[in-house]
């Protein structure tokens, strides 16, 4: 299937833009930390073969590659962003398309997908629900909505050499929050998004969560340290100065040190309507 839109729009306000060179270790981190929880939450909302899907802010691409195989020769899957760079290699697959588009702007079929699915999207985006109320336009009647979000506005330190450095790891990830507050995003969202998706009249709503910890020298708590480095010169605009951000990723890579893994909360409900298909 080929997809035509009109794409005419300025991009969005995203703050951790794919262009940056440490896009490719965040979307390696989100693969490897939460595709497993995400691929059970498809799994466990009966995402199966013949289904359309629609992957939104699909980043590496790594979620909608599971659903075009999940859905099979007889399914499809659209699979946008705003940056889609990242997804070069994925376009071989005959059933998934990658294309380019802003959810805030540009144009969707109607009632076009049984399944519509955005991770870590809609929290940046501060016309979020105009976002949500998009995605479900999309959706035919009956349709699935898989929205996942962290909650991320505050971590907790599980293990630190000592105070101060727990304090530092606080201190810039506050900033960090606030600079992605600064464009549109709310770290809290995650904890809004269910009443939101009944608010929207979506039925059958319901909430999961992960759990985790990640260790210092860990692949995990690499996280922080694309996103603080791409955003280094933010950072600096809210009081991190370059000794500290140095100490912050030092701490990163210390044994000693962990903090709790990003809740990624997922909320899953249905487009009121006919019956599921197929
Ligand atoms: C944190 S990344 C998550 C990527 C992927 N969903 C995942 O979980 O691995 C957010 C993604 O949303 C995309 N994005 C941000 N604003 C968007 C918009 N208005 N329309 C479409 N995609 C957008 C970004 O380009 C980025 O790829």
């Amino acid at each position: 299937m080929r997809w035509e839109f009109t794409v005419g729009s300025p991009p969005g306000r995203y703050a951790l833009d794919n262009a940056a060179e440490q896009a490719a270790l965040r979307f390696q981190v989100l693969e490897r930390h939460y595709d497993p929880h995400t691929f059970a939450q498809l799994d466990r909302a009966g995402v199966g073969p013949g289904m359309r899907c629609l992957e939104v802010g699909a980043g590496g691409g790594s979620v909608a590659a599971w659903l075009a195989d999940r859905v099979g020769p007889t399914g499809s899957v659209l699979a946008t962003d705003l940056e889609p760079r990242l997804m070069a290699d994925l376009d071989g697959r005959s059933n998934l398309d990658v294309v380019r588009h802003d959810i805030l702007r540009d144009d969707l079929p109607g009632a076009a997908f049984d399944v519509v699915h955005a991770r870590l999207v809609l929290l940046h985006l501060p016309e979020r629900r105009y976002a949500l109320e998009r995605m479900i336009a999309a959706l035919r009647p009956g349709g699935l909505l898989v929205v996942e979000e962290f909650d991320c506005a505050e971590v907790a330190v599980r293990r630190s050499p000592d105070p101060g450095a727990a304090a530092l790891f606080t201190q810039v990830h506050d900033a960090f929050v606030r600079v992605l507050a600064g464009a549109g995003a709310d770290a809290a969202w995650a904890l809004r998004a269910a009443s939101a998706f009944r608010e929207a009249g979506l039925e059958a709503v319901e909430e999961a969560a992960s759990a985790g910890v990640w260790e210092g020298g860990g692949d995990g708590i690499a996280l922080h340290r694309a996103n603080t480095e791409q955003l280094q010169g933010d950072l600096r605009d809210q009081g991190v100065g370059g000794d500290e951000l140095r100490a912050f990723w030092d701490l990163l890579e210390d044994p000693g040190f962990a903090v709790d893994a990003y809740r990624l909360v997922t909320v899953a409900g249905r487009k009121p309507g006919a019956g599921v298909r197929p």
